[in-house]
């Protein structure tokens, strides 16, 4: 099985699937799985894009609007989570997950599906620690403060998350484990991203939700995006723990390959190709499915959960981990023995051109999840609704910035493309050759003699590290310029 793994999206559909259409022909290969991890942007239609929390020059419809009103259509099954640059109120109605167009599903707030027999979970959103606490009370219209915190990951859904037992194949998150850049090359790492420094070092860097679950649920592969740059790691776990916790007398060493990959731009690291190879793989073709256990624990975590601006208890003590029993009846009697998907899609607001449609109270695919689970639907609009936020700049002086991310990278010089290169340079696993500049040295007589070692990432074969230093550029008499430059950290050079 082969997985496609994008970094942030920020709407750019057309330019990744171009980018895997282009690896499988050449490569001769088929690729069965898109996942992103998040920074979707499933904007239909300019309310949506008042939902989007981002600055001003990022609020654009991009591409996604023409998969939603069936112009395109997605190629690859695409699978994705939520980020911090969304459109929160599209994103909301589908809580509990469901397909945002044809071929395109969302994971929603949390949730564990399974492709081919492979398990993936996701936690959406990334970690506020002033909203961590709260229940999701954000509905739209958002106000300025809610359009951001709708995005913030809760502890409900990380408490849901810990009640799966089974094992988990793939994990995903917007935002990075706290600490997984200690297992890695941070050196690295804080060579392409100087400012992340006093983060790394206050072990303040990512979300500690996130690692809580890495370090409980061990999944294989543990996916993120957010900070905009390509970065593998190995975590090793404890002995003698299986996921879910429980001790074990083995001595077998377990590990968690991490990966997270850029933004979608040229000449960045912004998509791998992972083939998957482990045990749970079933034949082809690979269907997407509910996961029993993830619905169980909807079922048995419903009465835990509330929606006011308050702080969400978790019952101390309380295992809502469901029964063999609970998963046969979801299946065998809630689901009749078939747990699939159902690919019915329908449009539920206007796109570009379109007359506006009235707000539904409930969208359609979480009514039917909710009414076959025997659940309540949380997320329905309780009131006629006109979707609308407060005007002006939306960005969070909290969040990572997009300015560092300008597209000023495309070179029309064909001897700076890369081997690979598509058109316009939109290529898979791009060496990220504008990184090289920031480890250069000063400009000497003998450029040829550069110490081209590096530390080593402790990486998997399928996780190809970050080769930046094999093709250090020769300097050339039209760069004489980078060097005479004051350092700059990469955002400031890129915008
Ligand atoms: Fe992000």
């Amino acid at each position: 099985m082969k997985i496609a793994v994008e970094g942030c999206c920020h709407g750019e559909l057309n330019k990744i699937y171009e980018a895997l259409q282009h690896a499988e022909q050449k490569q001769g290969i088929k690729i069965d799985l898109l996942i992103c991890c998040g920074d979707f942007q499933a904007v239909r239609n300019q309310d949506d894009l008042l939902c989007m929390a981002a600055p001003e020059k990022y609020r654009q419809l991009m591409n996604f609007h023409e998969y939603y009103s069936g112009k395109r259509q997605a190629p690859i099954l695409t699978l994705f989570i939520g980020g911090n640059h969304e459109a929160s109120n599209h994103l909301w109605e589908l809580g509990y997950g469901g397909w945002v167009a044809p071929n395109i599903y969302y994971l929603g707030f949390a949730g564990v599906v399974k492709f081919g027999g492979v398990r993936i979970g996701g936690l959406s959103g990334i970690y506020k620690h002033h909203s961590y606490h709260k229940n999701h009370f954000e509905r739209p219209p958002y106000d300025s403060f809610t359009i951001r915190s709708a995005y913030h990951v809760r502890s409900c859904d990380h408490f849901r998350l810990k009640q799966v037992s089974g094992k988990v194949d793939i994990m995903l998150s917007h935002d990075w484990p706290r600490g997984i850049e200690h297992h890695g090359n941070t050196h690295q790492l804080l060579q392409w991203k100087p400012h992340f420094r006093q983060d790394v070092d206050s072990q303040s860097l990512g979300s500690p939700p996130a690692m809580d679950l890495l370090r409980y649920l061990k999944p294989l592969y543990w996916f993120s995006a957010h900070l905009h740059v390509k970065f593998p790691a190995l975590y090793e776990h404890d002995k003698g723990q299986s996921s879910s916790g429980e001790v074990k007398s083995s001595n077998c060493r377990q590990f968690t390959k991490f990966l997270s990959l850029d933004k979608c731009l040229p000449r960045r690291s912004y998509l791998q190709i992972v083939d998957v190879t482990m045990d749970t793989v079933e034949e082809g073709p690979y269907k997407l499915t509910y996961d029993p256990e993830w619905l169980a624990i909807l079922r048995s975590t419903e009465q835990l959960m509330c929606y006011d601006n308050s702080r969400w208890m978790e019952p101390f003590g309380k295992c809502c981990t469901p029964s063999l029993e609970d998963l046969v009846y979801v299946e065998h009697t809630l689901f009749r023995g078939d747990l699939t998907i159902p690919t019915t899609f329908e449009c539920t607001a206007h796109t570009l051109g379109e007359t506006p449609k009235p707000v539904v109270s409930g969208h359609p695919q979480t009514e039917r999840l909710c009414q076959t689970l025997d659940i309540s639907n949380p997320f329905k609009h309780d009131r006629d609704i006109i979707v609308s936020v407060a005007a002006g700049d939306v960005s969070n002086p909290d969040e990572i910035s997009l300015d560092d991310d300008e597209v000023a990278m495309v070179s029309s010089n064909p001897d700076e493309m890369p081997q690979d290169a598509g058109v316009g340079g939109w290529v898979i696993d791009t060496a990220g050759k504008n990184r090289t500049r920031l480890s250069l040295p000063p400009p000497t007589n003998q450029p040829e003699s550069h110490d081209q070692s590096h530390d080593s990432a402790p990486v998997s074969h399928d996780q190809p590290r970050e080769e930046a230093s094999h093709d250090q550029p020769k300097i050339k008499r039209r760069n004489i310029a980078l060097y005479s430059m004051p350092a700059q950290s990469d955002d400031e050079e890129d915008t």
